[in-house]
């Protein structure tokens, strides 16, 4: 029997009793998608897993997720190193706030990182629910944005000249970035993101990948999206995850945004990600999940 620990923060709960390096049952892996819709990021301290027990239990969650930009593993076509090394200096990937690939036609429903090599201090990873910061939004703002799309495109961290373009690579970033000209494409999605699976609405933008806003001049979009930028990541929304060596996280793309943080500098810390895909026809309805609804997500 899985125990569910809540964070007490507007998202993210612990999950023990189970052992991910095994299959599961069908019943432990509903409890477990129905504890991860209800927190939006959850995690599995005290796991032994190997490469093949991630790939498997991500496949529990749904199909594999496109990761472009980041050279996979030998051998494992999904699974990307979060990799720095003890005498780094590249700056700190994934500092800013964003949603796993936001700028795809089909954004990856979940992240699933495993901490490998984890720092005795600092690299914690925040998470910001995005359901909380849509539902404190003042009412004439959600009627401003409902109706209104945001432009995600991956330009300003992986084109040439981005942020982990040409430039990065003479700072000696020890992960294995690959940036590339379709860096510049651009695609849509509602700021007012209605989640497929439990029928909430979370806003959907951030500073990572949001570059616009569809129909806007360039100086009507920058001060609202700046705005929401500040909003999004207020401390009543954050969760600040602690990695231990040995610890799976899953968290929800679709509700949340996320950011890493520095502060273990002299120590290698690597982690191994797979995204998820959407599953093929994700319930219209709101998920009837078995998870305490309120434990869940506010
Ligand atoms: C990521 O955004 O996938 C990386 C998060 C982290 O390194 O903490």
């Amino acid at each position: 029997m899985i125990q569910i620990e809540p964070s007490g923060a507007a998202c993210g709960a612990h999950i023990r009793g189970v052992d991910l390096s095994s299959p599961l049952s069908a019943e432990t892996a509903h409890a477990i998608r129905a504890a991860w819709l209800a927190h939006g990021v959850v995690a599995f301290p005290d796991q032994n897993m190997s490469i093949e027990d991630l790939e498997r239990f991500t496949l529990v969650l749904g199909p594999r997720g496109e990761d472009p930009y980041i050279a996979p593993i030998p051998g494992h076509a999904h699974v990307v190193e979060i990799r720095r090394e003890p005498d780094e200096k590249a700056p700190i990937f994934a500092e800013n706030f964003h949603s796993d690939w936001s700028f795809l036609p089909t954004p990856p429903a979940a992240t699933a990182l495993y901490g490998t090599i984890i720092p005795p201090q600092g690299g914690d990873t925040l998470f910001a629910c995005q359901y909380a910061a849509w539902d404190a939004l003042p009412g004439d703002m959600k009627d401003r944005l409902r109706g209104l799309s945001g432009i995600h495109s991956a330009r300003r961290g992986y084109a040439k000249d981005g942020f982990y373009g040409e430039k990065d690579r003479a700072k000696g970033r020890s992960m294995a970035i690959r940036f590339d000209d379709s860096a510049m494409r651009t695609r849509q999605h509602p700021i007012a993101r209605v989640h497929p699976e439990t029928g909430r609405t979370a806003l959907f933008v951030s500073p990572g990948y949001t570059i616009g806003i569809e129909g806007m001049s360039e100086d009507e979009s920058t001060p609202l999206l700046e705005s929401l930028y500040q909003h999004q990541k207020k401390p009543e929304f954050i969760y600040r995850h602690r990695w231990q060596p040995g610890m799976l996280l899953v968290w929800d793309n679709r509700c949340l945004v996320h950011a890493a943080t520095g502060g273990y500098e002299g120590h290698r810390r690597l982690l191994h990600r797979i995204t998820i895909g959407e599953r093929a026809a994700p319930s219209a309805a709101p998920f009837a999940g078995d998870a305490p609804a309120a434990a869940g997500v506010h």
